[in-house]
């Protein structure tokens, strides 16, 4: 049997793959267009393993994903492909609707394609491993997706279930809402077998430094200012990268078809809070002569539109699905820390652009 994933070389995706070849030996086709956000040198470990094959190609090119689903037959489709990044929706939301909402269109079509033409049935234990044993009963079709997609919640008011109304506010939070309406329309109406799952914030790893944990971290080194956006007084609800590849392995193992899986670490703190840890690790792990990090923190301008809180209610998850994250917040972004401090030359390659050329000399139309 073989997975396909989609976005594989982005921040979640890649740590996925790597987690998941790291536990079993399913190969995994990994279809990503390497955008600015796509960075192959994440998964340098895998050059050379014959489990994980890349392919650089879009998500909407229904042509190339209708022969990568011939050609592979995977048992599973996990979509992590998405431009995820709220600024950049903000100030320019095209990608992200042709992106989160056509490509994910055209994804579900191609993969309706192939699950249709797949034989009937239950999927024979006995032959296991046999491809010839793939059914349609046995395909899933896993849609990774946001808690953006719910809006932003006053204080008091309790953490977002899977039967919250959506209020996506930003273009990016819109694209992924779009995206889970096709998906779930796709259940209901053809019966595709799909799964969703809609997650908070994530951080850990090979985390473009676009985003606030990594930003921080290289700024804070880099002795450049930590722009804090308003007040700082922000909440987010934050999660292990590594939790939320094991919420979605256990959602794609016993998850109930249709059904919408909220994931999340119990973990919201204000993003002032979140800066402040962060200096606070650097302060122990890397002190510098004068003085704190936290003197480089600076208040700018705030996001518009900008959500005040988000708090994920992930008892379903639990209850259904026995899943529970392995990492604290404090353990969490220790590691973090620890990471980005071990490998500055991955932080390098980024900030440098040299990834992009890696990209070029390496995958360029596989
Ligand atoms: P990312 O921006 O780091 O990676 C996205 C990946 O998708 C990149 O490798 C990019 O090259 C690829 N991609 C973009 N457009 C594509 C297309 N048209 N076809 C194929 N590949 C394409 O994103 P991430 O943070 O890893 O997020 C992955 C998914 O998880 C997204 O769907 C996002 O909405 C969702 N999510 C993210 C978070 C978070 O905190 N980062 C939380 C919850 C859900
Ligand atoms: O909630 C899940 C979402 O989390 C995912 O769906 C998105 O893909 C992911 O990017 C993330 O969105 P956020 O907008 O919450 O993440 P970001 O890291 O951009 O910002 C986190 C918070 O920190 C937010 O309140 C804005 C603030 N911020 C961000 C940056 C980049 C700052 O104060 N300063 C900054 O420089």
């Amino acid at each position: 049997m073989t997975i396909l994933v989609t976005g594989g070389a982005g921040f979640i995706g890649a740590n996925f793959v790597l987690d998941w070849l790291a536990a079993c030996d399913e190969p995994v086709i990994n279809l990503d267009k390497l955008t600015y956000a796509g960075n192959p040198e994440t998964l340098a470990s895998l050059q050379g393993d014959a489990r994980h094959q890349w392919v650089q190609g879009d998500i909407g090119d229904a042509a190339l994903v209708s022969r990568l689903l011939v050609e592979h037959r995977p048992r599973a489709v996990v979509n992590f492909a998405a431009e995820s990044h709220v600024d950049r929706s903000i100030h320019g939301p095209g990608e992200f609707i042709e992106t989160n909402i056509v490509g994910t269109f055209n994804l579900l079509e191609s993969v309706r394609g192939y699950w249709q033409a797949l034989p009937k049935g239950e999927m024979d234990p006995r032959v296991c491993g046999d491809d010839k044993a793939l059914t349609q009963t046995a395909f899933r079709f896993l849609h990774v997706s946001t808690d953006e997609v719910y809006g932003s919640l006053a204080k008091g008011d309790p953490a977002f279930a899977e039967t919250h109304r959506y209020e996506p506010n930003s273009p990016y939070s819109a694209s992924k809402a779009a995206s889970d309406h096709l998906v779930r329309a796709w259940h209901h109406t053809y019966g595709l077998p799909v799964l969703t799952t809609n997650c908070s914030n994530n951080y850990g790893p090979y985390h473009f430094p676009e985003k606030l944990i990594p930003l921080m971290i290289v700024n804070a080194l880099a002795g450049k200012p930590l722009p804090v956006y308003g007040d700082g007084m922000q909440i987010r609800d934050w999660l292990y990268v590594k939790d939320h590849c094991s919420a979605i392995r256990r959602v794609l193992e016993a998850g109930r078809l249709g059904e919408v899986y909220n994931v999340g670490g119990w973990n919201e703190k204000p993003n002032i809070e979140i800066v402040q840890t962060i200096c606070k690790l650097l302060d122990e792990m890397r002190p510098k002569a004068d003085g704190s990090y936290a003197s480089q923190i600076t208040y700018v301008t705030d996001r518009p539109g900008h959500d005040r809180r988000y708090a994920i209610d992930a008892r379903k998850l639990e209850a259904e699905l026995g899943w529970k994250p392995a990492e604290t917040f404090e353990s969490g972004i220790r590691k973090t820390v620890e990471w980005y401090l071990a490998n500055p030359e991955w932080v390098a390659h980024v900030q440098s652009g040299a990834y992009r050329e890696w990209v070029q000399k390496q995958y360029s139309a596989s």
